[in-house]
């Protein structure tokens, strides 16, 4: 038997991105500066995944998720298919799992519930990513950490204040946050707070990064200092039934110019889309100049590829 070829990226020890906890610190630090090199000098990993061909499983709907992986994937030579429905509706996970490992190299999954993507994971031999589910968004995290280091040119030293949900998308920025030394507030109406011990989890890496992570009822506390702000939907996918008195409990959570002005001067406005103007973020906010909200969602493409290239491991090129 002769040694392996050494690997070209460096490798995602769990094998996996289930949720944002699957990379250490260091492997996050690792794809975000691959991700750097992979948006300027695409050039150079157009064959870093020839023959490589992704799975995309869809329980809900996406422009972003869905169009970035594919892009991604035919961009680094190699193809991404598509299924959407429920998966585990006509049998079970697992054989899904244990089919898709046969044919295709990685599977990308948008879940209602993590439980899936976590047994999607325990059964395939193949990586498997999380691409939304009701508890993390990790990608989304991955490309909003690129956009702001673009924009600071490092994290420490700065504050990203999340208004809103504290679900999937206020999960992923906290827990990569705290590992980047960037400190975060959390703002949400009472009964919306992110869960506690997704909470803990970050306090756990911040101990280590010094990076202050608040999680607060109140807009002044939370928004003091906070050089970005972050909203998300209200209802998220899911939750649509829940919107109407989703409406009225978030109405004061609402991103403004009144609310942006208890941020630092000049501080950045971001949204994971789809957004809903006049709804968690008025019209005049998301389209002024200081919205990175489509400098995040070209980002999207350039993070995925590295995450693609470090979970795939291409071949030179
Ligand atoms: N931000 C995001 O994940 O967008 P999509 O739902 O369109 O994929
Ligand atoms: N929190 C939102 C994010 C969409 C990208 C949702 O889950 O619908």
């Amino acid at each position: 038997m002769t040694e392996p070829p050494p690997s070209t990226f460096p490798r995602v020890r769990a094998g996996d991105l289930t949720s944002d906890l699957d990379i250490t610190a260091e492997e996050l630090r690792q794809l975000l500066d691959l991700a750097r090199l992979v948006k300027r000098h695409p050039e150079r990993y157009r064959l870093a995944l020839r023959g490589r061909i992704l799975s995309l499983l869809f329980e809900k709907p996406s422009l972003r998720t869905r169009m970035t992986f594919e892009v991604a994937a035919k961009q680094l030579g190699g193809d991404a298919i598509l299924n959407t429905g429920p998966v585990g509706g006509r049998e079970p996970v697992e054989d899904v799992a244990r089919n898709l490992e046969r044919w295709t190299d990685l599977i990308v999954a948008r879940t209602f519930s993590q439980e899936t993507v976590d047994a999607l994971a325990r059964f395939a031999k193949i990586p498997v990513v999380n691409a939304l589910s009701d508890l993390y968004h990790p990608c989304q995290a991955l490309a909003d950490m690129q956009t702001l280091r673009e924009q600071w040119g490092e994290w420490r030293g700065h504050k990203l204040a999340f208004v809103g949900d504290g679900n999937n998308v206020a999960h992923s920025l906290m827990l990569d946050a705290a590992r980047l030394g960037l400190d975060f507030a959390c703002i949400t109406p009472p009964g919306y707070e992110p869960r506690p011990e997704i909470v803990a989890k970050a306090r756990e890496f911040a101990v280590e990064t010094g990076a202050l992570i608040e999680v607060t009822n109140d807009l002044d506390e939370g928004l003091r200092g906070a050089g970005a702000v972050y909203t998300d939907v209200w209802a998220s996918m899911g939750f649509e039934h829940e919107a109407a008195e989703r409406a009225r409990v978030f109405a004061a959570y609402q991103v403004n110019r009144e609310l942006m002005a208890r941020a630092l001067p000049g501080a950045f406005f971001m949204h994971c889309l789809p957004a809903h103007r006049e709804e968690e973020v008025t019209t005049e906010v998301i389209e002024s100049p200081v919205s990175l909200v489509f400098e995040q969602a070209e980002n999207r493409l350039h993070a995925q590829k590295a995450l693609l290239l470090m979970l795939l491991d291409g071949p030179a090129h």
